[in-house]
């Protein structure tokens, strides 16, 4: 993982000075490094301006534990991606080794950050005929596990409404090819969906801005 230079003196201070900084201030400023990693991919406070990358403010603390812990048990694929941002701009990296090495008690304490955040619907384009096809669909096959068109963050199953297209389409992928693990009630409904219903709920998902 990159250290930048301030976290490297950050480190030497509290060594220094063991016993001067409390726990929870060598907690808080771990998470402060952490949040600063996640960001050069998940955009300031979690709102992602690539639409390869999903938005992780506002999405709710269950969901993301929950999320973070089936990247450690390799139950989604670690799919390769690129800091976007930061001192290690362009080096290829993937959520399961990013994962890997955090613990317990900061996945917790990520989740509660992410959380408290706001989600920001992406601005994108769609297709109103097309959005209104899946508005169909999502109401018969999805609505009972996400809500108000998949804007609800009750349910702890991510977020639908507003998320980027491109991301939602690579869950959609990995879901159908197996590589992701499907909530087993969520399967039938899923199994279900054609090519071109696929694509009507893209756009319905997109029509939220
Ligand atoms: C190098 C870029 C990069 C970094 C750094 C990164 N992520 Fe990700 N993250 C991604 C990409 C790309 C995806 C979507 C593809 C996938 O599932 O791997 C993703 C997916 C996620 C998801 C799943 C969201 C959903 O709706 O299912 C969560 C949660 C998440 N990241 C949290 C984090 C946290 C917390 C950090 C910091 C500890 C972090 N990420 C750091 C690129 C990154
Ligand atoms: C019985 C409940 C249930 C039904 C029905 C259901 N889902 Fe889900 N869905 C979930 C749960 C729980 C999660 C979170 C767990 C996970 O990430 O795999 C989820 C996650 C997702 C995600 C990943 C979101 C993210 O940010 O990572 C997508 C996409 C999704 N569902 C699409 C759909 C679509 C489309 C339908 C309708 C065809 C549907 N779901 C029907 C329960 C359901």
């Amino acid at each position: 993982m990159f250290r930048s230079p301030t976290k490297f003196l950050s480190t030497l201070c509290v060594s220094a000075v063991m016993g001067c900084m409390s726990i929870a201030d060598i907690a808080a400023a771990e998470l402060d490094e952490l949040i600063r990693d996640c960001a050069n991919c998940h955009g300031m406070d979690g709102v992602s301006s690539e639409p390869e990358v999903p938005t992780i403010a506002g999405l709710s603390e269950i969901f993301i534990v929950d999320t973070l812990a089936i990247y450690k048990d390799r139950d989604r694929p670690c799919i390769e991606t690129e800091y976007l941002e930061g001192g290690n701009k362009g080096v290829k990296t993937d959520m399961c080794k990013i994962i890997d090495e955090l613990s317990d008690e900061s996945i917790e304490a990520l989740a509660k950050y992410y959380a408290g955040k706001e989600f920001v619907r992406a601005k994108q384009n769609f297709d109103p005929d097309l959005a209104a096809r899946g508005q169909k669909i999502h109401k018969s096959n999805c609505e009972k596990c996400h809500e108000d068109g998949g804007s609800s963050v009750e349910d702890d199953a991510g977020m639908l409404a507003g998320q980027w297209t491109s991301y939602l389409e690579q869950s959609f992928n990995s879901y159908a090819s197996g590589e992701r693990l499907m909530p087993k009630k969520m399967k039938p409904k899923f199994n279900k969906l054609t090519d071109e219903g696929k694509q009507d709920l893209l756009h319905f998902y997109a029509s939220f801005q």
